[in-house]
């Protein structure tokens, strides 16, 4: 591809590292720290962050991926495809054979990078609905993780900020539910693809169906409102770029090493089960150390690292760790269950017009004079990914579907529905210029697994999305699919929209068009609730509503794989609260 080869030599222009980040275990201060955070990701960062604010807590983390210093493909928001499955910022990991996609295997990726996936992911910032935090303080009896109290903890971690093109945000956004005091960048579409107002144009003719929506973050996501990006000034920001600046890097008690690979969590007292150590190695070599965690030990290694990392140490079903031989610690049966994602699907039409982001793929003159531009001011074409709305919809109440599956949404204020809007190929590159609706299964009934293959910890583990397991999502997508067409029936689309590409137009029945979703969906790298939360006294669940590895003390899971339920909503948003309140957990236990 075009973009590919133009970016080979820029991808690898990485400065200098800064002070704090080590090049070797023997550079390091020490082989003890109060806490050790696993996985220096999108929640690992603010923990980090976080807990090194006290100046008497000596803090390291080991982050197996590599400095976010310098990486282009990371910084402009439009280039982010060509990172993903690259060998050195991904870990490129691939779907089991999933039954729910007529057996296909899917690539899944997870960032190998400083910052995690918030360096790497498609920057949507949505908070989910207020019943999915509602639900969460009820599934573990702790009202700190309603929408309520969650609240705060949006705005400690968000920094509204101006567009990149500094256009006119009024009647976009409601200034009432956001913060621009908090870390990380949060801006409204910094680049007006024409496409825009039409789907506004949409919003007022077709209002009963596609209602707009002045904030979709308010709690109440319904609607179609402008989409909110996790950008400031142009640029991506990550968790790495946000919460570890370069002063904060410079904090004498704050200590990085990357390309560290966590194997396992050491114990060895003898009482009670208490992790005390993490083994390492570093830089792919053979050799192993060990650090040890005063206070505690955060893991922050994502919903496939953290498992991962617990299962090698001992930690999950016994049956399971029995049948490769490695020793049972505890038998958690819940732990890398109950994963679900946001299975998705596009539909796509050609139109009238070049004025679409397919222009970058295909005219390298454009190409060239954008990349320029947002090299120069960080404005242009580059400073988004080519979204400008995003819609949430719900199933017809009362629909049949529910005489035969529980609704899973969490609530009336809930969405079943995600609709993308998209000036061009979603996703992806196609000769041409387009218009594309994704859709996907906002709240889903699936669920999967994350498994060992075997006792090797450098192996990568079995990753069974669940992807459109249930009959009920695929439903779901097929309603989509009929909303998205609906969408670009109203009056304003006429003379622009010229053929729907995709579903092919000879599909007319739902059976052939439920096997055409089966056979193109694929993933929304959402997965989450590997490490679920429940209450104190559940029969099931990995932690406590703490946060606290459940018959086990000194490690607390930080990250996505806490989420008892996968929010209505793209998960960074979810993820960056966890880690705040976190973080004002483990502050609280031990001040
Ligand atoms: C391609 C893609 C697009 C996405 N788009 C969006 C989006 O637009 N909006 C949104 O809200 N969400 C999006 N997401 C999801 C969102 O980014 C994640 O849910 C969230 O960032 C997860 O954060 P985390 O802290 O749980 O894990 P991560 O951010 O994955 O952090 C885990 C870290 O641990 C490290 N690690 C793992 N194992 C080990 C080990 N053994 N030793 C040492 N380190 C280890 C990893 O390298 C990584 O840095 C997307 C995700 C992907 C992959
Ligand atoms: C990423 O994984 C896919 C699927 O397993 C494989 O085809 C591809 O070669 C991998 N990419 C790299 C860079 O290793
Ligand atoms: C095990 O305990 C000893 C002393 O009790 C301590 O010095 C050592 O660091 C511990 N090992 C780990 C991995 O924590
Ligand atoms: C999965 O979660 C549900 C609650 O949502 C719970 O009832 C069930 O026991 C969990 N399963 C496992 C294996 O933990
Ligand atoms: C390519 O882009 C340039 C710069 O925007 C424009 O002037 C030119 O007309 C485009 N070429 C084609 C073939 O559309
Ligand atoms: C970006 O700007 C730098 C100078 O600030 C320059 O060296 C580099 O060539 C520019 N790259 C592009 C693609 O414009
Ligand atoms: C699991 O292990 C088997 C046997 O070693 C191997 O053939 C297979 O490729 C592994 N699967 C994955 C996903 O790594
Ligand atoms: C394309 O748009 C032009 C006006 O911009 C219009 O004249 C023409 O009829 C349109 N073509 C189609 C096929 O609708
Ligand atoms: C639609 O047409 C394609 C070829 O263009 C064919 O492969 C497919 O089977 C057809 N689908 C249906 C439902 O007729």
């Amino acid at each position: 591809m075009l973009v590919i080869s133009l970016l080979v030599g820029l991808a690898f222009n990485i400065v200098v590292c800064q002070s704090k980040i080590y090049g070797s275990v023997a550079d390091l201060p020490g082989l003890t720290y109060d806490f050790i955070v696993v996985g220096g990701g999108t929640a690992g960062s603010v923990v980090a962050s976080r807990l090194s604010e006290n100046p008497a807590w000596s803090v390291l983390i080991l982050e197996a991926g590599v400095t976010n210093e310098g990486v282009v493909l990371s910084e402009a928001p439009v280039l982010v495809n060509q990172m993903l499955s690259h060998p050195i910022w991904s870990w490129n990991y691939s779907t089991t054979p999933q039954p729910g996609l007529n057996g296909r295997a899917v690539s899944y990726q997870r960032a190998h990078i400083l910052g995690g996936c918030s360096a790497h992911n498609g920057m949507f910032y949505t908070r989910g609905s207020a019943d999915d935090f509602d639900r969460y303080a009820e599934l573990t009896g702790d009202s700190g993780w309603s929408w309520d109290s969650i609240f705060p903890y949006f705005l400690k971690n968000e920094r509204w900020t101006a567009p990149a093109d500094h256009h006119d945000t009024r009647g976009q956004y409601n200034p009432r539910v956001h913060s621009s005091t908090g870390k990380t960048g949060v801006s409204l579409p910094g680049y007006r693809w024409p496409v825009g107002s039409r789907v506004m144009q949409t919003t007022k003719e077709l209002s009963d169906d596609f209602p707009f929506n002045l904030d979709y973050n308010s709690g109440n996501p319904l609607g179609v409102g402008w989409l909110q990006y996790t950008i400031g000034g142009g640029e991506r920001s990550s968790a790495a770029t946000s919460y570890l600046t370069s002063d904060v890097q410079q904090r004498p008690n704050l200590h990085i090493l990357l390309t560290a690979r966590v194997f396992s969590l050491l114990s060895n007292k003898s009482n009670r089960l208490s992790f005390n150590g993490v083994q390492f190695s570093h830089n792919g070599s053979p050799e192993l150390f060990t650090v040890s965690a005063k206070k505690e030990i955060v893991l922050s290694a994502g919903t496939i690292g953290t498992p991962h990392v617990l299962m090698h140490s001992g930690v999950g079903n016994k049956a399971d760790l029995e049948g490769l031989g490695i020793p049972v610690l505890l038998d958690l049966p819940s732990l890398g269950q109950n994963v679900s994602d946001h299975a998705a699907a596009t539909t796509t039409w050609s139109v009238n017009s070049t004025d679409t982001q397919d222009e970058l793929g295909q005219n390298m003159t454009f190409f060239n004079e954008a990349f320029a531009e947002w090299n120069s001011t960080k404005t242009g074409p580059f400073t988004t990914l080519g979204i400008t709305h995003v819609g949430w919809a719900r199933l017809k109440e009362g629909d049949e579907i529910f005489k035969q599956f529980e609704d899973p949404a969490a609530g009336p204020r809930t969405p079943h529905i995600e609709l993308k809007f998209t000036s061009g190929t979603f996703g992806g590159s196609r000769v041409g210029h387009y218009f594309s609706i994704n859709v996907a299964v906002a709240s889903p009934l699936s669920r999967g697994s994350i498994k060992l293959n075997s006792s090797n910890p450098l192996d990568p583990p079995l990753i069974d999305a669940g992807l459109l397991q249930s009959d009920f999502d695929v439903f779901v997508i097929q309603e989509a699919i009929k909303m998205a067409q609906k969408f670009v029936t109203a009056p304003v689309w006429k003379g622009y929209i010229l053929e729907q590409i995709t579903p092919p137009t000879n599909i007319t029945t739902d059976s052939a068009l439920r096997d055409f979703i089966r056979s193109t969906a694929g993933t929304s790298s959402h997965l989450a609730g590997s490490a679920g939360m429940s209450a104190r006294n559940a029969g099931y669940g990995v932690v406590d509503p703490d946060l606290l590895l459940k018959g086990a003390v000194g490690v607390r899971i930080v990250d996505a794989s806490v989420l008892p339920r996968i929010p209505s909503a793209h998960t960074q948003a979810a993820t960056y609260v966890i880690a705040e309140r976190g973080s004002d957990l483990i502050k609280q236990a031990w001040s």
